[in-house]
This record gives C-alpha cells, sequence and structure tokens, in this order.
C-alpha cells in the first residue's frame, strides 16, 4: 500500500467543503490507491467546529477505505503540519455594505496568516490550490507569504471557468465534452475573465470553426461564462458548491497524475509569459506531467484576445495594489 498524502482542507465544514471531503476521501482526487490524511480546519467559532465534528462524524460513517486519518482543528498550523496537499476554501464572504476593498483586505489578512502558517510547517514540495474569493489576489497573498516555499506551488482555482466554458462549447457544437481539446481561460477568476475557444478541437480539426459564429463567441459565450457564478447564485440562492468543489478535484487530480499531454487551465504565477507580468497570478493554459505544470507556449495572441487579456490583467493588478500595503 502506498503511504498516506496528507490533504489540507480550509472552510472544510462549509458548502463546498461538504462537497469536497467526501470525494477526497473516496479516492477520486489522488486515485483509488492512494491513501489519505485528512486535516480540516475551521473558525474557532462553537458553530464552525460542531459543523466540522459533524462532518468528521459523516466520514467516519462512510467507512472509506483509503482514508486514514482525520484531524479537525481551528490552528492553521496543525490543519498544514507535513501537508503535501492544501485546498484553500474558506474565505471571508462578502457582507451587507461592504466594499470590494475591504473584503480583499479581509481576505488578505487570512491568506497571509494561512501563507506563513503553510511556510512554516507544511511539506517542502506542497501544492496549494487557492478556492476561496478572490482566489486569484488570495493565492498571490499566501504565495508572498510564504518566502521558503517553490511560488511555484501556489495556484489558484480557474478550473470551474474552463468546465463552465467546455459545456457551453459542446452543447453549442453538439459534441462531447470529452471530445474537446486545448481550451483555454486566460486571467482572473472574475466576470473579466477570458474564455478563448481559438485553439480548441473536436476530434482534431478547429472548433471555432464548426461553429462559424464569431458574433455568439463575442456575445453570447463569453458573458455567459463570465456571469454564470452570478446566474447559479440567481437560481439557487446559493453560489456554486457541487461545481467548485468538483473544479477543485479536476484542478488538484491533473496537477498531481498529469493531464497526458492535454491541456487544462490553472491560475498560477506569470514566468513573464504572453505578456503577462512574472508573479501575477494569472488564468493560462499548461500540461501538467510529474507533478509539475508548465505553460503552453508558442500561442498567437490577436488583438482581440490580447484586448480581453489586459483587461483581466489590469483587474489583477488594481487587486494586487489594493493589498500591496499588507505584503510590505
Ligand atoms: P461557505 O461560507 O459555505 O463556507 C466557507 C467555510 O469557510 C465556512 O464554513 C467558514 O466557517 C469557513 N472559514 C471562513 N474563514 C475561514 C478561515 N479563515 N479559516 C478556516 N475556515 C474559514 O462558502 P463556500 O460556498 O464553501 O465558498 C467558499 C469560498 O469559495 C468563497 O470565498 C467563495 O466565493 C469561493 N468560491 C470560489 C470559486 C472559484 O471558482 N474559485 C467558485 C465558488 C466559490
Amino acid at each position: 500500500m502506498k503511504s498516506p498524502v496528507r490533504v489540507a482542507v480550509t472552510g472544510a465544514a462549509g458548502q463546498i467543503g461538504y462537497s469536497l471531503v467526501f470525494r477526497i476521501a473516496s479516492g477520486e482526487m489522488l486515485g483509488k490507491d492512494q491513501p489519505v490524511i485528512l486535516q480540516m480546519l475551521e473558525l474557532p467559532m462553537e458553530k464552525a467546529q460542531a459543523a466540522l465534528k459533524g462532518v468528521m462524524m459523516e466520514l467516519e460513517d462512510c467507512a472509506f477505505p483509503l482514508l486514514v486519518g482525520m484531524v479537525g482543528t481551528d490552528d492553521a498550523e496543525v490543519a498544514f503540519k507535513d501537508a503535501d496537499v492544501a485546498l484553500l476554501v474558506g474565505a471571508r464572504p462578502r457582507g451587507p455594505g461592504m466594499e470590494r476593498k475591504d473584503l480583499l483586505l479581509e481576505n488578505a489578512k487570512i491568506f497571509t496568516a494561512q501563507g506563513a502558517a503553510l511556510n512554516k510547517v507544511a511539506s517542502r514540495d506542497v501544492k496549494v490550490l487557492v478556492v476561496g474569493n478572490p482566489a486569484n489576489t488570495n493565492a498571490y497573498i499566501a504565495m508572498k507569504s510564504a518566502p521558503d516555499l517553490n511560488p511555484k506551488n501556489f495556484t489558484a482555482m480557474l478550473r470551474l471557468d474552463h468546465n463552465r466554458a467546455l459545456s457551453q462549447l459542446a452543447i453549442k457544437a453538439g459534441v462531447a465534452v470529452a471530445d474537446i481539446e486545448k481550451l483555454v481561460v486566460w486571467g482572473n477568476h472574475s466576470p473579466t475573465m477570458y474564455p478563448d475557444y481559438r485553439f480548441a478541437t473536436v476530434g482534431g480539426s478547429s472548433l471555432k470553426d464548426k461553429i462559424g459564429d464569431e458574433s455568439w463567441n463575442r456575445e453570447t459565450f463569453i458573458p455567459k461564462v463570465g456571469k454564470r457564478g452570478a446566474a447559479i447564485i440567481e437560481a439557487r440562492g446559493l453560489s456554486s458548491a457541487a461545481s467548485a468543489a468538483n473544479a477543485a478535484i479536476d484542478h488538484l487530480r491533473d496537477w498531481v497524475l498529469g493531464t497526458d499531454g492535454k491541456w487544462a487551465t490553472m491560475g498560477i504565477p506569470s514566468d513573464g509569459s504572453y505578456g503577462i507580468p512574472k508573479d501575477v497570478m494569472y488564468g493560462f493554459p499548461v500540461v501538467c506531467k510529474d507533478g509539475k505544470y508548465e505553460i503552453v507556449s508558442g500561442l498567437v495572441i490577436d488583438d482581440y484576445s490580447r484586448e480581453m487579456m489586459n483587461k483581466t490583467l489590469a483587474e489583477l493588478e488594481e487587486e494586487r495594489a489594493g493589498v500591496a500595503s499588507l505584503l510590505g
């Protein structure tokens, strides 16, 4: 039997957490032969800790053969101790009357502390995925707060946007999701993101040509993917949870187990590719192999795409400037 992997999950008793931890424990994220130890963090408040206790009781009641240990705590240094994987889901939600800037700052405090805790106690190879919003900027803050860890260990979740885009393309073109390759979503996990179907293929030929409707791309597809989160809230009265947990599973599974040469979208610190300034946590097309990701290079960026990529970059730069004072 393989030795167990330690998986930390913050906000484990929240909506996404409740959809996520059972799938991790069942082996859907790291493989059906990979034992895991779940290390779950929740806020110290009585209600949150009680909810976490309930989640742990249910995990027990599933009797997952791959779940070989569990920790529930309100202490980040306990949750992140020797963690090989960390899913940072818990975040401060926007309260009534709260300005975007205040939301950024409140979350900056959380992710500065969690980045420092990871820096202190996590495995030196820890793979970190930030889900809690604003995901890209929170991931950037955690990365900057962990100077002893490789910045490439920090990523932000764009996979839900990628999956949303895949399904909309499949519906429009009348093809199977599984047959679509080479899709990318550039930039920030926010309505400014740019789902880019120009390189996408189905059965090896151009999906854009098959659809043959550029006005649909610009006027329907891109805004629909961008506003999908709001549409879910409108319909469900709650934000996306099962689909967000599913995307987190996809992101980590691809990163750890590889993509077999296929493209995925990950929010990662830029290495300067495609004119995106170094360190900006930006959605890029990547290929994963042997536990590492690499940006797909050599793609041609046309004028429209450059404009879209710059718009989402400008938003990220603005968010980064908003928290700069906290990062020293
Ligand atoms: P939720 O409010 O149901 O759950 C969040 C949980 O985190 C709560 O149980 C809360 O007690 C806990 N928490 C808050 N601050 C914490 C901290 N500092 N340490 C540990 N635990 C903490 O929210 P939900 O629906 O699970 O969403 C979580 C986050 O994910 C939100 O920020 C949401 O905006 C974001 N999200 C991101 C998506 C993406 O694609 N990147 C998609 C959907 C949601």
